[in-house]
């Protein structure tokens, strides 16, 4: 049996030419599928098409107002709330804009933003739209938000110009639709805690040590398991990033500040995801008032900060615990060495001195050891696809 027989989609078009392509993908939805298609289109995408051929094949009608005089109610919220999966191919650069920034002036931008993860977007416009800056953010925002796209591709575009920026194949369509709807999550029902980013530790109340960490590998592997069906808590430092969707965020400063909250949210943990990146070195004292410039020492004595994910072991000797290092030289023997005497199962290796890996890029490229002897690259790819990849093999082996 197929996985679509019977889903409710929703299926938005948009103003893009390639919404000519939507009318045989949507046939091959209901008549190949047997999905339960209810086709929503913006205004713009009604200069393009007629709605004829979209009703004819969903056997519905199309609905594009958010207001429309024979109803009453709240269908911009009931629609999505039934629906399995709110796919928007074409989607252009606008929808996307208003979709990151929560915009909502019509019926189915709304339906976005009350459908919010269950959408995937398949964007398809000009190439030169596609790369402003302004649509690389949005589209950025929304990925970092856990929602899913189905990248365009290269290849001649109808302004009679090549480049990025037609619509996917049908059949990269159907196949992610189907795979999203098919229900196989790697972390059903899973309690995970993910920690990330930096931690700050105080000299006085505005001065701290800190390091590098953007927080983006831990925000990766966060959107990520809520992707796979677990419950996350993101014990977050100090980033700039923005929480993603579906996860609950607590937010820490210090190496203290993290054990303490991650020993009281220990219970019935499955999977601890430890990629914060504890600031080790701690100063002794912590003066309250801001030490004047005259009476600034010349050293400042320091100790380590607690070992946070040895102490969480002690307590939870059934959670499954992904540690992270950073190591450069001997860097595969000083990982293995880590998670032995941290007791882990797994250690996640990063080595910066490799262009685009570890601290604040978007890439990463890692090396994952499991206790039980395992060894997997993971060659250069965005964080979020090393997440996708580090969750896959500690599921498998
Ligand atoms: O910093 P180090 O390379 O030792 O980190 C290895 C692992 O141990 C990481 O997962 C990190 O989050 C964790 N860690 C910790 N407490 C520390 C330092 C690191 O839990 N004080």
């Amino acid at each position: 049996m197929n996985s679509l027989l019977g889903k409710k989609i929703i299926l938005g078009l948009t103003g893009g030419i390639a919404i000519y392509k939507s009318a045989y993908l949507l046939r091959r939805l209901c008549s190949d599928y047997g999905a339960d298609v209810q086709v929503v289109m913006t205004k713009s995408a009604l200069e393009f098409m007629s709605p004829v051929i979209f009703e004819t094949f969903s056997g519905k009608k199309v609905i594009s107002e958010m207001f429309p005089k024979e109803l009453s109610g709240t269908r911009h919220v009931d629609l999505p709330v039934e629906a399995d999966m709110v796919l928007v191919a074409p989607a252009t650069a606008n929808i996307l804009a208003k979709a990151a920034h929560g915009i909502s002036d019509d019926l189915l931008s709304a339906i976005i933003l009350v459908a919010g993860n269950k959408t995937v977007f398949a964007p398809a416009m000009n190439v030169n739209m596609l790369e402003n800056p302004a649509t690389i953010e949005n589209i950025r925002i929304l990925k970092e938000r856990s929602y899913d796209f189905i990248d365009s591709e290269e290849g001649e575009l109808a302004c009679n110009t090549s480049g990025k920026g037609r619509l996917a194949d049908e059949y990269k369509i159907l196949e992610i639709v189907e795979s999203k709807l098919a229900g196989n999550k790697l972390l059903d029902g899973k309690n995970v805690i993910v920690t990330a980013g930096p931690t700050r530790e105080y000299i006085d109340p505005v001065r701290f040590i800190s390091n590098r960490s953007s927080g983006k590998m831990g925000y990766a592997v966060a959107a990520e398991a809520v992707k796979q069906g677990a419950r996350v808590t993101l014990i977050s430092g100090p980033t700039n990033l923005a929480t993603p969707f579906g996860v609950e965020k607590i937010s820490i400063e210090s190496a203290n500040d993290l054990q303490k909250t991650l020993l009281d949210n220990n219970d019935n943990v499955d999977y601890l995801f430890m990629v914060a990146a504890v600031e080790d070195l701690c100063p002794l004292e912590f003066s309250k008032d801001k030490i004047k410039k005259n009476n600034i020492p010349e050293k400042i004595d320091l100790k380590l900060a607690p070992d946070i994910v040895s102490a969480f072991r002690k307590l939870n000797p059934q959670t499954c615990i992904i540690g992270f290092s950073v190591e450069m030289e001997n860097g595969k023997r000083r990982s293995i060495e880590k998670m032995k005497s941290k007791n882990l199962d797994y250690i996640v290796w990063n080595d910066p001195s490799k262009k685009g890996v570890a601290f604040e890029t978007e890439t990463n490229e890692v090396t994952v050891f499991s206790a039980k002897g395992m060894e997997t690259f993971l060659k250069k790819d965005t964080k979020r696809n090393i997440a996708q990849g580090i969750i896959k093999l500690i599921k498998n082996n």
